[in-house]
């Protein structure tokens, strides 16, 4: 039997935007919209990949004893999306930070890739239990470029709502009641505060109900130690299982690697690096790592510990998209014509938030557990007890759907 509870993995990224003294500017060049069906989406996967590590190291420099935890195809999506309004320095600053080369890759088919990673997500072929989405909220008083009205609902799959600004705390309970929803209750009171000057609110959201393909045994889930330091610990809630995994020791790393799937096509990599490696466990990762986990795991029996564990996180990325290289979108140097006509318009704010919860559920009761064996057993066994890396990669679109470091998990 399988419970209907979400173990939920699940993000979201929210744009708000200022906009002060309108004025008139000349409209932008019509981009034509295309209807080409071109899976695209495999060649933007290396790129969106190699975006996702460098951002998340990013993150970790900025706060090496934190957790963190993001989805980076929802940060690309936005990002990407929000190209579709802006011109100039503004615009190739946007696609180039996210790691397009422009004079091999087209704006189209960047859009056209993103539309069709949208379409595969939601599509119940691949088999992952995602919700994801696109929502502007935008004000009465602020008329919109058709053309970006047209291309980010094509593209994107935007809906579409409006909001009085005007009196923002209604506004801004209309956008965190509409959150909430999406997000099943997860993700509450997404802004503490609008600013007065806020006209359009973008955001993306994504809800991952994941399942692990082989559960956890929840009757042999107990207390014990994880190790945030050298001799500090914290108790917490270890779940275990005693099967075969996919997993590897890699001597030349110094780290140990577990990967689990869960139902449908999403699979989640568990990497432990030895005590006072991490760093250098950090600054290896990249494409050609995992490629090279993927070469070196063995099917094996392993006993496993993971922690249960619940963690929420939130960014304003506006310092690292600006260390990225996303520089005038921020100031007053923005030109976003074409998303309004009106003058003097930039970005407030670009909020991510993620929320992280591992348990035991799966899809398939849990065989061969409730041994009694776990301080018998002669299999290798891996302990997830110290600071690890957690990702989550959809391998049907080879997405980085979250990535994750946990430093302390309670
Ligand atoms: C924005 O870019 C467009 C196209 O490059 C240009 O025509 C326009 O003058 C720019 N607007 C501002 C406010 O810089
Ligand atoms: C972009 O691609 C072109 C053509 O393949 C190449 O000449 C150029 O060096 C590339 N630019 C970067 C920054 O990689
Ligand atoms: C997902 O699919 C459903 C039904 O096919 C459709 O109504 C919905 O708009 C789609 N959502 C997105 C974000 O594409
Ligand atoms: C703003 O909205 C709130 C909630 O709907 C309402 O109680 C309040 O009277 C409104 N304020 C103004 C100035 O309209
Ligand atoms: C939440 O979503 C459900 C299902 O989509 C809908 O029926 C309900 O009205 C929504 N509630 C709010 C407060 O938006
Ligand atoms: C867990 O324990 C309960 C109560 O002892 C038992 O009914 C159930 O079968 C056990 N579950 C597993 C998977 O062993
Ligand atoms: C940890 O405990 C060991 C043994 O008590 C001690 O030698 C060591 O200095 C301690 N390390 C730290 C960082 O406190």
């Amino acid at each position: 039997m399988t419970s209907t509870l979400y173990k939920c993995l699940f993000i979201f990224s929210a744009l708000s935007f200022c906009v002060s003294q309108p004025s008139n500017q000349d409209l932008p060049p019509q981009e034509p919209i295309a209807e080409k069906e071109n899976p695209s989406h495999r060649r933007l996967a290396p790129v969106n990949v190699d975006f996702a590590f460098r951002l998340f190291k990013n993150l970790i420099s900025r706060a090496p004893d934190r957790n963190v935890f993001i989805s980076p195809v929802s940060i690309s999506m936005s990002l990407a999306m929000l190209s579709l309004g802006a011109r100039a320095a503004t615009h190739t600053q946007l696609l180039e930070s996210l790691g397009f080369n422009l004079t091999e890759t087209s704006d189209l088919e960047i859009h056209q890739g993103f539309q069709y990673l949208i379409h595969l997500f939601n599509n119940s072929d691949t088999g992952l239990e995602m919700n994801m989405g696109n929502v502007l909220f935008l004000d009465s008083q602020i008329e919109l470029m058709e053309t970006f009205m047209a291309e980010i609902k094509h593209y994107y799959n935007v809906e579409v709502f409006s909001a009085d600004f005007q009196n923002s705390t209604r506004a801004k309970k209309q956008v965190n009641d509409f959150v909430k929803n999406k997000t099943l209750g997860k993700v509450d009171q997404l802004f503490k505060e609008l600013d007065s000057d806020t006209m359009l609110i973008l955001i993306s959201y994504i809800f991952f109900k994941g399942r692990w393909a082989k559960s956890f045994d929840s009757n042999v889930t107990e207390m014990q130690k994880f190790y945030t330091g050298e001799n500090v610990s914290v108790d917490m809630l270890m779940m275990f299982q005693s099967r075969a995994n996919n997993h590897l020791f890699d001597k030349e790393l110094s780290c140990t690697v577990v990967q689990l799937e869960y139902s449908g096509s999403a699979t989640a990599f568990f990497i432990l690096p030895d005590e006072g490696k991490m760093d250098q466990v950090v600054a290896a990762l990249s494409r050609d790592m995992l490629n090279r986990w993927s070469q070196l795991r063995r099917y094996r029996h392993v006993d496993l510990y993971i922690p249960k564990l619940c963690i929420s996180e939130s960014y304003d990325l506006e310092d690292v998209l600006r260390e990225m290289g996303v520089m005038d979108i921020f100031t007053s140097q923005a030109n976003l014509s074409g998303i309004t006509k009106e003058a003097s318009v930039q970005l407030s704010e670009f909020l991510h938030k993620a929320v992280l919860s591992i348990d035991e559920e799966g899809t398939e009761a849990a065989a061969g557990t409730g041994l009694n064996v776990i301080f018998k057993s002669y299999h290798p066994i891996i302990k997830f007890n110290r600071p690890f890396l957690f990702f989550v990669f959809d391998h049907f679109t080879w997405s980085s759907l979250f990535l994750g470091k946990i430093t302390n998990p309670v």
